[in-house]
């Protein structure tokens, strides 16, 4: 019957930071994000694999500042992303560049030394970066190969097998080997594959793994040996938090390492240092969006709950099908549950997701959307021209704005008109 307590991070109250911040409102709750680093490190202490966060998830100059101060290292994949690192002094040591279409700008970056690695996609990328890159200064390079591990997830986020353009495929080894060869601007450091996202099959992870191994053997008789070899990332984590978690983190980075260390002495290779590129499993768990009730109407059989967001920062039920949970945020109540389809403010029929809410939820009353730190506020988008929502971070008793919210100037800053009209 009754709703429960009214959400807070830490002991701010949702409604609070609604209040101060406005809504929508994206909330990073410190303690969450410090447990899931601190659960990946611990979980990867024993078996020395190297911990990238794939800012792709989520990345803003705070999230960056943070993660300076823990183990953890960096993966970006555009200037904008670089630059973010930049400006929160994250060590360029640290940080490696990915990207399946790398611009000049990117690749020169990489060749002046702003990454410690750069992830290569494709031959004619190997060929441009060497362009680019100086022999007394060579670049590190891992070469992303095609496992063709085809993992069981959304095919929107699946990342090998040859009904995907990412990598460098078997058949290509060999003149990669010979670019490689042929270009001391080149420093090969090893092999990445990364096969999607959402995983929750541990066995795919493994069956990667294998993958590489096979890989790094193939291009040691090639004349090329890894030290390094990241198996990418794709760490499933459960949508509500009400759900079994879908992969055991500790289990999952011990299997990959021991099928590494199994098959290299089997294939020969010397034991290269493993990676592994968690976005989502970081940051998700942390992030609650926050929302106002616009609008409440019964129409048909159905009751809808229209909220002050939707596709624009929240574009994961539109996109993949995604369902996030929602609960009252702002008050507590005790009356009776109902079903409602949770819509946002945008032209189409924009659906979030269909949850059980109190029946006297009404215009004004906040909402909270838990575990969507991920892939929201880094793919919110200006359609309608709506503004993009603020973030903050709360720690400790303490609120502190990540990013603020944008203005309609914002939004219209890139609008030129007709300038010679
Ligand atoms: N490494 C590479 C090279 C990647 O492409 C990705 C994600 C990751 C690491 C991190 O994957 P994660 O651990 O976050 O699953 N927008 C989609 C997810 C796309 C992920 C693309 N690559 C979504 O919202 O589900």
């Amino acid at each position: 019957m009754s709703t429960g307590e009214a959400t807070s991070f830490g002991n701010i109250s949702a409604s609070k930071l609604a209040e101060i911040y406005g809504t929508p409102l994206l909330v990073i709750d410190g303690a969450v994000l410090t447990a899931a680093i601190n659960e990946f490190v611990s979980a990867s202490a024993s078996t020395e694999v190297e911990v990238t966060y794939a800012g792709k998830a989520l990345l803003l100059v705070g999230i960056a500042q943070l993660l300076k101060e823990s183990r953890l290292r960096l993966e970006v994949c555009s200037l904008g992303e670089l630059t973010t690192a930049q400006r929160a002094g994250f060590p360029p040591s640290r940080i490696d560049l990915h990207g399946s279409g790398k611009t000049d700008a990117e690749l020169r970056a990489a060749a002046d030394g702003a990454v410690s690695r750069t992830i290569v996609d494709g031959i004619a990328e190997l060929r441009a970066l060497a362009s680019y890159a100086s022999p007394s200064s060579p670049v590190a390079i891992l070469m992303r190969i095609n496992s063709g591990i085809e993992a069981r997830t959304h095919a929107f986020v699946r990342t090998a097998g040859d009904q995907t353009k990412f990598g460098i495929t078997p058949r290509d080894f060999s003149t990669a080997a010979r670019i490689i060869q042929d270009n001391a601007a080149l420093n090969f450091r090893g092999l990445h594959s990364h096969i999607g996202s959402q995983i929750s099959d541990a066995k795919a992870f493994i069956r990667n793994a294998a993958r590489l191994v096979d890989a790094a053997a193939r291009l040691k008789r090639l004349g090329l040996f890894t030290s390094d070899l990241v198996v990418g990332g794709g760490f499933a984590v459960r949508s509500r938090p009400s759900e079994r978690a879908p992969l055991d983190v500790k289990r999952t980075i011990a299997s990959i390492a021991q099928e590494v260390r199994k098959r290299s002495k089997a294939r020969g290779i010397v034991l290269p240092t493993v990676g592994i590129e968690p976005g989502r499993a970081l940051i998700a768990p942390a992030g609650t969006l926050l929302y106002r009730v616009m609008a409440r109407k019964r129409q048909g059989r159905r009751t809808f709950v229209i909220v002050d967001g939707g596709m624009a920062d929240n574009p994961r039920p539109a996109l993949y099908g995604a369902h996030p949970d929602a609960k009252l945020a702002g008050r507590r109540s005790n009356v009776r549950l109902e079903m409602v389809t949770i819509c946002g403010r945008s032209c189409e029929n924009d659906f979030i997701t269909d949850v059980r809410l109190a029946r006297d939820v009404t215009v004004g009353d906040i909402l909270a959307m838990p575990m969507t730190g991920a892939y929201t506020y880094s793919m919110a988008s200006n359609y309608n021209r709506f503004p993009r929502p603020a973030v903050v971070y709360a720690h400790g008793g303490n609120h502190q704005l990540m990013a603020r919210r944008e203005t309609i100037d914002d939004v219209l800053r890139g609008d030129v008109g007709f300038l010679s009209v």
